[in-house]
Formats: structure tokens, sequence, C-alpha cells
């Protein structure tokens, strides 16, 4: 028997920019065509996702005339759009850029509750001025237990910095400042799943209990590479984004202590990943 799924899509590491920066003009007209691609593919897609989460670095440089172009080529989304800061953005500017979000008053977090549906998002940010790597202080933590503990039903936390380290040292070595507490949180309430953004590229494990994975971007992808030796590197890898499914599903659950099985109604969170770019139609076969 399987209920209906609210799908929340996950977009992240858009990286829009304007100007001759950087690797120039044309590097940031390819951000753009690819990002339009992608709202395109979110657009048709056949179970339209109830909202479209940003997870961060959704411009390159944290300037207005990015944010501008951001929200130019936004307004090609049909869907709810929930963004979030990351390291390369400007909090101030995503926050002015977006104002229908229900932002918290210090920091660039929001949660909300998916209308229709007893799923709530909470988006934290994890950035802190000038620093490549994550943040979350006293006063982010607290506001995330707060939240996770107020939510009913399926709880999502979005966030740039993903809370673990992933194994691609040159990019684990920007730090995540409090990631210890920040576990420490998710294990003492934890929420149905974690996603996260910042490194282009798709990664799964989890922190306690609790589900956590890393959505692949829109641009180009870090570079994967386990070693010891790996050097700051980027790869031109298929492009996309995530599609996480809520359901509630009839799980089977052992008791030790009765020595019993029984059967549990959990909500939990299937993710698929749409590629796009490089896709083809789908080809129907006999079964
Ligand atoms: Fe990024
Ligand atoms: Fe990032």
């Amino acid at each position: 028997m399987r209920s209906e799924p609210v799908v929340l899509a996950q977009l992240t590491d858009t990286h829009v920019s304007v100007g001759d920066h950087g690797p120039g003009q044309a590097y940031w007209d390819e951000n753009a065509r690819r990002l339009r691609t992608a709202l395109r593919s979110l657009n048709s897609e056949s179970e339209p996702p109830a909202v479209v989460i940003g997870t961060g670095d959704l411009v390159e440089c944290g300037k207005q005339p990015a944010y501008d172009r951001l929200v130019e080529i936004m307004g090609e989304l049909v869907l709810p759009f929930w963004p979030l800061p990351g390291n390369h953005d400007s909090p101030e500017l995503l926050r002015s850029a977006f104002p229908h979000m229900p932002w918290a008053d210090n920091h660039a977090s929001w949660a909300q509750v998916v209308p229709g549906t007893d799923v709530t998002v909470i988006g934290l940010d994890s950035t802190a001025p000038g620093q490549p790597g994550g943040h979350v202080d006293l006063e982010r933590l607290d506001w995330l237990a707060d939240n996770i503990e107020a939510a009913e039903g399926a709880t999502i936390v979005a966030m740039h910095h993903p809370p673990f380290l992933t194994g691609i040292d040159w990019m684990d070595a920007a730090g995540f400042k409090g990631m210890e507490q920040l576990q420490e949180v998710l294990l003492a309430h934890p929420p149905t799943r974690v996603i996260a953004g910042h490194y282009h590229r798709s990664i799964v494990t989890r922190v306690g209990s609790c589900p956590a994975s890393v959505g692949i971007s829109t641009t180009l992808h870090v570079n994967l590479d386990l070693s010891n030796a790996a050097v700051p590197a980027v790869i031109n890898d298929p492009i996309g984004y995530e599609l996480h499914c809520v359901v509630q599903n009839s799980v089977v659950q052992n008791s030790v202590v009765q020595n019993t099985v029984g059967r549990n109604s959990a909500p939990q969170v299937i993710t698929h990943t749409r590629y796009i770019d490089r896709a083809s139609a789908p080809q129907p076969i006999q079964i």
C-alpha cells in the first residue's frame, strides 16, 4: 500500500553571476543556461514538487547584480522556491531578493510547514561572513532544536554545509565551526532527514540515526578524489537536482524485549536524483 508522497525538490549550488570576474561572462552564461534547464525540468515534473529548496551558493559573488540575475531566472520557476545562503552568498542580499521567506531575526534561517501537509522544512543558515566553511553558534543551535521540537510529522533540516566530513580533504579542510555541537543537537532531536549542498556532488551518510545527504549541483562538480593527495579540482559530471519523496511507510519493527515483530507507520524520505542536460527521453519497455 503506497501513500501519496510529498515531493520536495532540492536545487543547489547554482552559482549564478554576471560580468568578467573569475572565469568570465561565458562561464556565468553557461551556469545561467544550466539553471534554466533545471527549472524547465522542475516545471514539467509529472509529480510536481510541493516546494523547491535552494541549499545555497545560489550566486557566485554575493553581489547585487548576481542576485538581480538570479531573481530574473528564478521567475521562470512555477513552483514555490525556499532559498538558503551558502558561503558564496550574501545572506543580507539573499533575504532582500526573496522577501517572501519567514527569515529569522539574526540569521538567514527559516522554518515552515509545506502547505497542505504535515511536513516541516527547517532551513538553517550555516554561513559566516568571509568564511568558506560552515558555522553555527549557540543562538542557531537553540533555534534549530526549538524548531525540530515544535515540528509535527516529517521534519527535513536543510542547510548549505553538510554537518559531517566527506573524505574530500581539501573541501573538508575549510572546516565547520560548531559541527560537533550541531551533531549533538541532531542526536538529541533527530529530524527525519538532513539535506545539504556545498560539495556539488551526491554524498550519503547518517548523523546519529538520521540519514543525511548532499545533493548534486547544476554547475561543475567537486572532483571525486578520496586520496590524501587530492588537489582542488572540479569536473563536468552530469548535473541535476534531487527529488526527496516524503512517505508514510509501514515499517516492520523488531522488539527484542517482547520477541515480537510489529508494524509502525513512520515518515521516511526516499531520494531520487534527476539528471538533466544530458538526459534522454524515457523509453517504454515490455515487462
Ligand atoms: Fe558551491
Ligand atoms: Fe559552498
